[in-house]
């Protein structure tokens, strides 16, 4: 079932590209079905270029013959279509299941616009209940992990077949296990002050429009400005 309400969001996309847009192209199992769009639509005649946020979605686009930027190259984003791990009702949101958090903000915060594709699992009324992401240098992972336990913030290592997991910039990934967010915004800066964070999983304010799959429909749902 959610699987399919992951295709039917991320088929939705379509609805909302142009051409000569400059998209960015988020990561994670629900942007699958909206990069195999991007895919179709190029291949029918679609003039777009994209700006990448993980090795794995180079990998797509490429497959895809959807033509790459580097970030470096662009002034700004039309519209970047990613998923998400927990939407709230005031349009902010965890990201960062799949390790990608750092580059998806960056080209998040470089975006005219947001979009998110989700299954209906994914839209809670308060951030929290899935692990908070934080990525870590290396060299501070122990020292950073031990502040957090020491806030109570039931830190864990992500771990992949046995070793620390590996972000695609080398760093390391805590997930915190927080409970009901209640301040968003003053954990966010919190988190970000503590040397050797580089940056965590909290997407506050930044999407504007969110696709939900929900049974056999979708539900277009946009942040009133
Ligand atoms: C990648 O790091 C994430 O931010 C994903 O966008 C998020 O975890 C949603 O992934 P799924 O669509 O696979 O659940």
């Amino acid at each position: 079932m959610s699987d399919k309400e992951k295709e039917l969001a991320g088929s939705k996309v379509s609805d909302f590209i142009e051409d000569g847009m400059i998209l960015g192209l988020g990561t994670g199992s629900t942007f699958y079905y909206a990069i195999k769009k991007i895919g179709e639509m190029v291949k029918n005649g679609l003039k777009i270029e994209a700006v990448s946020t993980s090795s794995s979605t180079d990998t797509l686009a490429q497959s895809l013959n959807i033509p790459l930027l580097s970030i470096d190259d662009v002034e700004t984003i039309d519209l970047t279509i990613d998923g998400a791990d927990e939407v709230d009702p005031n349009f902010n949101g965890i990201k960062g299941g799949g390790g990608a958090l750092l580059f998806e903000k960056v080209v998040a915060k470089s975006s005219k616009k947001n979009l998110w594709v989700v299954n209906s699992a994914k839209m809670v009324d308060k951030l929290g209940a899935f692990p908070l992401p934080i990525e870590v240098v290396p060299y501070a992972l122990g020292n950073v992990f031990k502040k957090l336990e020491a806030r109570g913030y039931n830190p864990r290592i992500r771990m992949r077949d046995g070793e620390k997991y590996l972000t695609d910039s080398g760093n390391n990934i805590i997930d915190a296990s927080l409970g009901a967010i209640e301040d968003a915004y003053k954990l966010e800066v919190e988190l970000n002050m503590i040397p050797g964070v580089v940056e965590n999983g909290l997407f506050l304010d930044v999407v504007d429009i969110v696709i939900v799959g929900k049974g056999n429909g979708v539900e277009v749902i946009k942040k009133s400005s």
